[in-house]
C-alpha cells in the first residue's frame, strides 16, 4: 500500500507547483525512512531535478532551489541548509548577461547560446559547512574533503582536505596520506546503513577502525 502511495506521489510531483511539490518532499522524507534513507525522494531529485544524492547525504542538499541540476552527491555528506552549488554561470562575454539571451525557459534559444549545467561531482563523506558557495568553475569535491563555513570555493578541493575561506584555500588535510589510502581502500560507504549504525563505536579514533578492518578481512591490513 505504502508503495503505491509513494508511486502516485512520483508520478503527481511533475504536475506540481513549487508549494506543493515541497509537500510531497516532506510527506516522502517522513514516511520513507527520513532524508538519510528514502530511496523514492532520491529517486524524484534523480528523475526530476537532475540531482544524484547517495544514501545517507542529508540536510541542504535536498533544497532545489539552493543546488543546480547536473549535481552528484556521494554517500553520507553532511550538507548545511545554506549551502549554494552552482553549475552555470550567466554568460559574461554575451552582450547582455540577461537570461533571456540564454535560457531556454524565456524563449527558443539556439543551441549555440544554450548554456548547460555543467557536472559537479561531491564524494562521499563530505561536510559543508553553513553558507558555503561552490561556483560553476568546480567539478569535483573529493572524498572525506571539509568545507568550513562561509567559504567560496572556485576550485576543486582534493579528497580529505579541509578547506576554508574566500576564495577558499587548503588549510590542512584530515588524516596523512598513509591513512587516507587505508580509508578510500575500505569504502565503508558501501557498507550497510545498519552495519555502520551498529560498528559506530569504531569510527571516533584510526586505531579502532584499522582494528574493525583487520577483523573483517580475516587479515592484517597493516
Ligand atoms: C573548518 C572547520 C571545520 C575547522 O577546521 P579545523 O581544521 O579544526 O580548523 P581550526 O579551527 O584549527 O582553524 C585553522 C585556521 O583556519 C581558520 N578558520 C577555521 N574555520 C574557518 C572558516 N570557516 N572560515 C575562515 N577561516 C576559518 C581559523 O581561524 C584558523 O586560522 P589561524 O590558523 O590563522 O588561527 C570549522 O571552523 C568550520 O567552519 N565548521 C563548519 C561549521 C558549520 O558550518 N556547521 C554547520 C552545521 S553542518
Amino acid at each position: 500500500m505504502k508503495k503505491i502511495i509513494f508511486k502516485m506521489l512520483y508520478i503527481l510531483y511533475k504536475w506540481c507547483n513549487y508549494k506543493h511539490k515541497k509537500s510531497i518532499q516532506n510527506f516522502i522524507k517522513k514516511f520513507d525512512g527520513g532524508e538519510m534513507c528514502s530511496l523514492w525522494l532520491r529517486k524524484i531529485f534523480k528523475d526530476y531535478h537532475n540531482i544524484m544524492i547517495g544514501e545517507g547525504s542529508y540536510g541542504g542538499c535536498f533544497r532545489t532551489e539552493n543546488i543546480n541540476a547536473n549535481t552528484i552527491i556521494g554517500k553520507y555528506c553532511s550538507i548545511a541548509n545554506n549551502v549554494y552549488i552552482y553549475n552555470r554561470d550567466h554568460p559574461c562575454r554575451y552582450v547582455s548577461t540577461h537570461p533571456i539571451f540564454f535560457n531556454e525557459k524565456y524563449g527558443d534559444i539556439t543551441d549555440k547560446n544554450l548554456i548547460e549545467y555543467k557536472q559537479k561531482i561531491i564524494g562521499n563523506d563530505v561536510w559543508i559547512g553553513q553558507n558555503v558557495i561552490l561556483l560553476a568553475s568546480v567539478r569535483q569535491i573529493g572524498d572525506g574533503a571539509v568545507i568550513g563555513a562561509g567559504a567560496i570555493v572556485t576550485k576543486d578541493i582534493p579528497e580529505y582536505a579541509i578547506a576554508v575561506g574566500n576564495p577558499a584555500k587548503i588549510i590542512g588535510y584530515r588524516f596523512d596520506d598513509y591513512t587516507i589510502d587505508i580509508i578510500k581502500k575500505s569504502k565503508w560507504w558501501d557498507w550497510d546503513f545498519e552495519k555502520l549504525k551498529s560498528d559506530n563505536k569504531y569510527f571516533s579514533q584510526i586505531s579502532s577502525f584499522i582494528e574493525l578492518l583487520n577483523y573483517e578481512q580475516g587479515r592484517p591490513i597493516i
